[in-house]
């Protein structure tokens, strides 16, 4: 069995984020989503989300990492709990080029700040440049021409990179965005010394939370399907 607290280091900074943990309890609330659909995941890291998908019956299932030992870590997961996934060590969509899947799930870096390592991850795991919009933008602006008839795509979407970005983007594509869920997330101190100043001046308030050394933000779990197909 796999056990992260006496497994290598790259298993300790693969470890699963509160982002994980709310996408998952997301997606298991929907499991007519999920039973008999093909998958992907965008940034699979560790695998744990394939997993839950996997064990909710998902036909097939994919994933892309750009960091080759998350590649390995997640098929070494996948393959231990029996599930048959493809996974590939690669750049946002560039290795499913004219692929098409039911459902597309991600929890991406996004955190507003430069490259930099954080709590013991990769630099690749948090960061999502100056705006947090480095991968968000190209996953959202792919999402139609990788889309089956009648797919959706569930991710995380922290609540200061502007969600209404999202939204007119999705919308220049043919799509319509839904919040399913919100979750308030600890911003630890080091990381928030790290978040880009102007972010941190414009959402302190509004989507920032602070209580004396406490600080909390909120981010949600979205949906975006064709529009016309929101629930
Ligand atoms: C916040 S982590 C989420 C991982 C996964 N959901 C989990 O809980 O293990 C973001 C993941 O995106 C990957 N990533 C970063 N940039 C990427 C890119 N350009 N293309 C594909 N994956 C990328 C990182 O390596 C990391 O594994």
């Amino acid at each position: 069995m796999l056990d992260v607290a006496k497994s290598p280091p790259a298993a300790m900074a693969l470890r699963p984020s509160e982002y994980t943990a709310a996408l998952i309890q997301v997606l298991r609330r929907r499991p007519e989503c999920v039973r008999g659909a093909k998958v992907l995941e965008m940034g699979c890291g560790s695998g744990v989300v394939l997993a839950a998908l996997g064990a909710m019956g998902a036909a097939s299932l994919s994933g892309i990492d750009i960091e080759g030992e998350a590649v390995a870590s997640g098929r070494s997961l996948l393959r231990e709990l029996g599930h048959d996934a493809e996974l590939f060590h690669g750049d946002m969509w560039q290795p499913v080029a004219g692929c098409r899947f039911d459902l597309i799930v991600a929890n991406l870096p996004h955190f507003p700040m430069e490259h930099i390592e954080v709590a013991g991850r990769l630099p690749t795991w948090s960061s999502g440049g100056a705006d947090g919009r480095e991968f968000l933008d190209p996953f959202i602006e792919g999402l139609a021409d990788h889309f089956t008839a009648k797919a959706r795509a569930v991710l995380t979407h922290n609540a200061f990179v502007d969600i209404e970005r999202s939204r007119r983007l999705a919308a220049r594509h043919g799509l319509g965005l839904t919040i399913l869920a919100s979750v308030l997330v600890h911003i630890a101190a080091e990381k928030l010394a790290l978040m880009t100043p102007s972010v941190l001046l414009a959402e302190e308030g509004k989507s920032i939370h602070r209580y004396g050394p406490h600080v909390f933000a909120d981010f949600h779990i979205v949906e975006i399907s064709p529009l016309g197909t929101q629930d």
